[in-house]
């Protein structure tokens, strides 16, 4: 007989062994696997809307399966859905794009990975301003790109034109840009977004714009898209996009990217070969979200805000915490390093000391290359922020 060796452990290909899973989704499991057990979390972790999606968005999707919208659709999207993306960037940002530039994707996360596997090869550089949302080195590691970190601590976060051109290399082929930015809440301010991609142009490299927090903007900053950009940066661009934040959609999975026809043509081979089509009842739901009444983006951002202010100041009422004011999305995001003292001595203890002792779920900074942050998202009730707050409260005071 033949003796057979099976080996116990799978043979996880090298490019996937070596990515990360998410921190982000791992802080919303262990809230959920909480909750299962009956305590009583307060989940300052989840990266998602508490608000319920809008009712004619979901009217649309209900009519979309009442209609027998329940097949296949071209893997763009649906000429509907296409037509709502091009109407919405020509009405908002005056930015006129065609049909072969437009796709439909399953989230946001979808068109990032589309666009960076399209372009990045072995050993490309890809640039990624710090602290950055988990999965964008994550990607670049799959497509086995090399992540180039370019560190803003010291301008509070905010990446400058300079910083990129101190940063950049004959290899660098991509730049990954997200404002407003999760973790931090940070903007970068038009004109220097303008800068970055002359600078990115110069090199002939390219840019990658995840506009997910694009409508979740407090004044008197304002909301900007690189799609109003000029033309020829423009063609170096591709704007990763969402439904999932604005309109409270994230369990629906649709996001779309633009960018130009060649780029599109790629990205529709990636995803004609893994999964095609978003969903076509979701499809519907996000058609009715861009042409559809927009009062409830208002009234979010606008809840947003009242938490924002709570938040910010009783952060900064916690000795050695020092929070900056977010001038976007829904996160706030603390130095702690103030609070560390004895066993407590890195943001990632902070966060289990958190989790063990006041059952409060937030995400560990380090996971966004900034140790020593902590993230808190104020897309829950301020009720729970309260009690979340008095929680930590507690914790630091114990120290
Ligand atoms: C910066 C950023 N980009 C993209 C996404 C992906 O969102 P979705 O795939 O739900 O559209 C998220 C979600 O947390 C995000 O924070």
């Amino acid at each position: 007989m033949v003796a057979t060796s099976v080996s116990s452990k799978f043979p996880v290909s090298d490019r996937v062994a070596e990515m990360k899973a998410s921190s982000t989704l791992a802080a919303m499991q262990a809230a959920e696997a909480m909750r299962a057990e009956g305590v009583d979390v307060v989940d300052l972790g989840a990266g998602e809307p508490d608000f319920d999606t809008p009712q004619n968005i979901k009217d649309a999707a209900a009519e979309a399966m009442r209609a027998g919208q329940t097949k296949y659709t071209p893997t763009a999207g649906t000429r509907k859905l296409q037509q709502a993306i091009i109407d919405f960037y020509q009405r908002e940002f005056n930015a006129t794009y065609e049909r072969n530039e437009v796709m439909a994707t399953a989230g946001g996360k979808q068109a990032v990975f589309n666009a960076v596997v399209c372009l990045i090869d072995q050993g490309d550089e890809v640039l990624i301003p710090k602290p950055y949302w988990v999965t964008f080195p994550e990607i670049v590691t799959f497509a086995r790109g090399k992540s180039v970190f370019i560190e803003t601590e010291e301008n509070d976060f905010v990446l400058t034109a300079d910083m990129v051109r101190a940063a950049i290399t004959p290899r660098t082929k991509l730049i990954i840009l997200n404002s407003p930015s999760n973790p931090s809440g940070r903007i970068i301010p038009p004109e220097e977004f303008e800068r970055i991609l002359e600078i990115i142009a110069e090199h002939d490299a390219y840019a990658i714009s995840d506009e997910c927090y694009l409508r979740f903007v407090y004044p008197p900053n304002k909301v900007f898209s690189a799609a109003s950009l000029r033309p020829e940066l423009r063609r170096r661009l591709c704007i990763a996009g969402s439904f999932s934040k604005t309109y409270a959609m994230t369990g629906w999975r649709v996001g779309y990217s633009l960018a130009n026809a060649d780029w599109t043509r790629a990205m529709l081979k990636v995803q004609g070969h893994s999964t095609s089509n978003t969903t076509s009842i979701a499809q519907a739901a996000a058609t009715e979200a861009f042409n559809g009444p927009q009062e409830s983006v208002a009234q979010m951002l606008s809840e947003y805000t009242r938490r924002r202010e709570w938040l910010l100041n009783a952060l900064n009422e916690i000795p050695g915490l020092r929070c900056p004011r977010p001038e976007g999305a829904f996160y706030a995001f603390p130095d702690v390093r103030g609070c560390l003292k004895g066993s407590m001595r890195t943001s990632a203890d902070f966060m289990n000391a958190l989790l063990e002792k006041e059952q409060t779920v937030i995400t560990d900074g380090a996971g966004f290359g900034a140790d020593g942050y902590i993230r808190i998202s104020y897309a829950t009730s301020l009720d729970r922020l309260q009690e979340g707050v008095a929680r930590i409260k507690r914790v630091v005071g114990r120290l």
